[in-house]
């Protein structure tokens, strides 16, 4: 029965050769970062997206800060990021001893947009990182063509997009490079673990030796540079290559439990998602926002369905507010959408089992919450 059962707010789906091709890696004793899985894997990740080059790493954090650091990103530069993202998309700048400038949201797509961008492009500037927020897809075109402009490297942080297109085109190509994260709540996962992807062959070049200490291609164990320990393993890349020969139909999945949670909540004005351009979404974390309701209301309709056995998550704190963010001139306008949207917004169960019973079980729960709120 629906109503003991517990709803977490994700769930890895593990279907295909996950445990065949981990357990070949154990059998044969390549576990670390040398062994034919993560070749493939990469080769099948670029070939997925229609690229020349994937790099894989131990995780997303870190593939946002290789391809910043590959792209010669370092002191004094500026890198323009959403305010409303992550903490690891501005993190990784500041890896760079560079500053993320943090830049207001469309409060329609929740994402970037070009004006905003544009407003925040200074003589430093010489990056923008657009995210493809909860896997809708920011208007990347047109943010090229701003970058192309002025000459600045984009990085696409796809953490959360594996799979969503622009124009049929999928997100993670539009860039120089585009990087994703399969941490265990993402489309594909594999525990930890990370991707880089590019056309560049300077740029991938750059990483693959970054990712393995600045080691010199032809002469081993002598540096150029000092580099990073940013290697996948064989066992992630095994189950990361399981994962994705499923991609077709964890995306589809994922997207079944969006239109039976747009049906549960379709005809209520006080709730809202995403606007997605009518671009291809994916499904990644499918998150509401509550209009007119603010921080403490939302946290207590969390509190009520915690109470009814259902995980939630807030939507992302606006970077601007961790107190390391508030002095350093990272902020140059208030951020009002970012505000507005995130103290808003929450983030409901989504991971493939859930049934159009359950949907409805949660969608209920949070309807006859907010008439108490
Ligand atoms: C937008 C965004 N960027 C970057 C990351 C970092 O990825 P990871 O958790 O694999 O380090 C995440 C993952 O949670 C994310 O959601």
């Amino acid at each position: 029965m629906s109503d003991q059962k517990k709803f977490s707010i994700a769930r890895p789906s593990f279907n295909g050769n996950e445990k065949a091709y981990l357990l070949d890696t154990i059998e044969s004793g390549w576990i670390s970062s040398i062994g034919p899985y993560i070749e493939r894997f990469e080769q099948e990740f670029a070939r997925y997206h229609g690229v020349k080059h994937a790099v894989a790493t131990h995780n997303g954090t870190i593939a946002l800060h290789l391809a910043l650091a590959a792209a010669g990103i370092g002191p004094g530069d500026e890198v323009i990021v959403p305010d409303f993202t992550f903490i690891a998309t501005a993190n990784s700048v500041r890896y760079c001893q560079a500053a993320p400038i943090l830049t207001d949201i469309d409060p329609d797509d929740w994402n970037i947009f070009p004006e905003a961008i544009s407003e925040n492009i200074s003589s430093r500037t010489r990056a923008i990182i657009p995210v493809h927020l909860y896997g809708n897809p920011a208007r990347i075109r047109e943010i090229m063509s701003i970058a192309r402009k002025h000459d600045l490297i984009v990085v696409e942080d796809c953490a959360e997009a594996l799979g969503a297109e622009y124009d049929q085109k999928k997100v993670g190509t539009f860039g120089d490079i585009g990087c994703f994260s399969f941490f265990g709540n993402k489309i594909i996962t594999t525990g930890e673990g990370g991707m880089c992807i590019t056309n560049r062959d300077d740029l991938a070049e750059r990483m693959r030796i970054l990712r393995d200490h600045g080691m010199n291609r032809e002469k081993k164990y002598w540096y150029d540079f000092p580099g990073f320990n940013y290697r996948m393993t064989n066992m992630q890349a095994a189950v990361g290559l399981a994962q994705l020969e499923q991609i077709e139909s964890l995306l589809s999945e994922r997207d079944l439990i969006l239109s039976h949670y747009q049906d549960a909540f379709s005809g209520n004005q006080m709730i809202v998602t995403q606007d997605h351009h009518n671009q291809r979404n994916v499904n990644w974390m499918f998150t509401i926002r509550l209009k007119g309701i603010t921080e403490p209301g939302r946290d207590d309709l969390m509190n009520k369905l915690k109470e009814k056995q259902i995980d939630s998550r807030p939507a992302f704190y606006p970077i601007h507010r961790m107190s390391f963010y508030q002095t350093g001139g990272f902020i140059r306008s208030i951020p009002e959408n970012s505000i507005r949207i995130s103290s808003e917004s929450l983030s409901l169960p989504t991971y493939i089992g859930l049934t159009r019973e359950d949907i409805d079980y949660i969608a209920t729960r949070v309807k006859e919450a907010i008439h108490v709120v």
